[in-house]
């Protein structure tokens, strides 16, 4: 007999004989002349329900049963007498899998996200991680679709690089020296008997890359692994996160925003049309507000101002915050969160940052003072997205880098670009994590990846 899934069980339309499944005992309830068994085999949210008479001859064996053991069962699916689900499986027989000593960690009770961290890898069989893994997976394929329905070609850009794009120096790096490292004449590690020659890292954005194939291609998007070695605790930054990078030629700031502003009412839409069993365990435990939250930013237009206005905004607020607010400075997450949840109540585009806080290949306004870059900011996260308008013209990308010490010999092939057939472009970074946070209400950006890395935790 072949395994048959629980999904596919609790969403049959009659009854039906002789199923197998296969799961973990998340209960078991003895009562007179009967046993009741949840199993969840993680296809969905829903256990199924095992009826266990006490005349089958394996009823015995099931005595012994903990939470956490693996089971099989046969048996016919048909209706539940009992109230909270449609079906149940009368067993015919069962098979003890493999058994769970009483040490296993989740026992039926509410559990801290704390403690849950601390056994990342036991949490996806609970309730709460179950549904974000698989909302996780299924916004990846969401992702995927929404780019591939457009035209755009999914680009795999490198993860090992030698540059720097964002050029903040949160760089991981890859080498294959041992110390002690072999020095130049001046004192710097001689990188040249590394393995690439040069000095390597991990990357912390496809975009440069992702460039060189949107004056190519046309439009492009990556979405892989990226790594920064910022040091920060909070609960919005992860070492390793994952990012959706679309780049597009022929396509300037405002139609840049466009596309993030739909991207993220198409991605809320698809979660709230093809996830609900799983969205509504966090409408139900995590946040109450979660749906109309959601509707609401895919009903809203967004709000769109330039930097400028932001801080003026934020000055006049009277607001005390953490970190001092004046033009020309960055914003924290709590005035981003200021704007969007207390100011606008939906999702802002910010645009137009002066240029000395933003990185080297936004392209110049002409005050010369500002660039044309974008931040999409979201109620309850802040920054969700961040992108530009790329600066195509040679002449100003030189001048730009040499003003900020950039080593133009090592970007000589971005430069190129610029070179060769240089047409405007733009591109934004969406942070996958983010985004899952928004959608799930999930307050901790550690919750929502499989195995978080942070400063200080590289177990699992
Ligand atoms: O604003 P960022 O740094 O933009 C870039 O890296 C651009 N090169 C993207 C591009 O234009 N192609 O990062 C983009 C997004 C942020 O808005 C945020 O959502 C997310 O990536 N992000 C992080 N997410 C989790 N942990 C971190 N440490 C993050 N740093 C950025
Ligand atoms: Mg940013």
């Amino acid at each position: 007999m072949k395994r048959i899934k629980i999904l596919q069980l609790i969403n049959s339309e009659k009854v039906l004989d002789d199923v197998l499944i296969k799961g973990w005992i998340r209960t078991k309830r003895d009562s007179k002349n009967f046993s009741f068994i949840e199993i969840n085999d993680g296809s969905c949210l829903k256990n199924m329900q095992v009826v266990v008479d006490e005349n089958l001859p394996s009823y015995a064996d099931l005595k012994k049963v903990t939470t956490g053991s693996a089971i099989a069962v046969s048996g016919d699916l048909v209706p539940s007498k009992g109230s909270g689900q449609k079906w149940e499986v009368l067993a015919k027989s069962i098979e003890i899998i493999s058994l769970a000593p009483d040490t296993y960690p989740l026992q039926k009770k509410r559990h801290s996200d704390e403690f849950l961290r601390s056994i990342a890898h036991l949490r996806p069989r609970t309730n709460k991680y179950g549904s974000i893994f698989r909302i996780r997976s299924e916004l990846s394929w969401a992702v995927h679709n929404y780019f591939r329905e457009r035209g755009f070609r999914y680009i795999h850009t490198p993860i090992i690089t030698g540059s720097d794009c964002e050029g903040a120096g949160e760089l991981f790096r890859v080498t294959t020296l041992t110390p002690p490292f072999p020095t130049t004449p001046d004192e710097k590690i001689d990188f040249s008997t590394d393995f690439f020659g040069a000095e390597s890292n991990l990357t912390v954005s496809g975009q440069l890359s992702a460039e060189m194939f949107a004056l190519s291609l046309g439009d492009v998007y990556t979405f892989g692994p990226t790594f920064r070695a910022e040091n920060s605790n909070t609960s919005r930054h992860v070492a390793e996160f994952w990012m959706i990078e679309p780049e597009m030629a022929f396509c300037d700031l405002i139609e840049n925003m466009d596309l993030g502003e739909d991207l993220i009412k198409f991605l809320i839409t698809f979660v709230l049309d093809n996830c609900s069993q799983d969205i509504d365990l966090f409408a139900r435990f995590v946040d109450k507000q979660l749906i109309s939250t959601l509707k609401n930013i895919v009903s809203s237009e967004f709000e769109r101002i330039p930097y400028k206005k932001a801080v003026d905004i934020l000055l006049r607020s009277n607001k005390s915050f953490t970190y001092p607010i004046s033009h020309g400075l960055d914003l924290q997450s709590e005035h981003e969160r200021y704007l969007a949840e207390q100011f606008f109540k939906k999702p802002i585009v910010i645009y137009d940052y002066p240029k000395t806080i933003k990185p080297f290949y936004m392209r110049m306004n002409e005050d010369d003072e500002t660039v044309a870059a974008m931040d999409i900011l979201v109620p309850r996260i802040g920054e969700l997205i961040g992108g530009s308008q790329r600066e195509e013209r040679l002449d100003v990308l030189e001048n730009r880098m040499d003003l900020l010490g950039l080593p133009k010999e090592s970007y000589w092939w971005y430069l190129d670009s610029r070179r060769y057939g240089s047409v405007p472009h733009s591109g934004f970074g969406m942070g996958f994590e983010r985004l899952l946070m928004l959608i799930t209400g999930v307050t901790n950006i550690r919750d929502v990846v499989p195995f978080p890395r942070t400063p200080g935790n590289i177990d699992f």
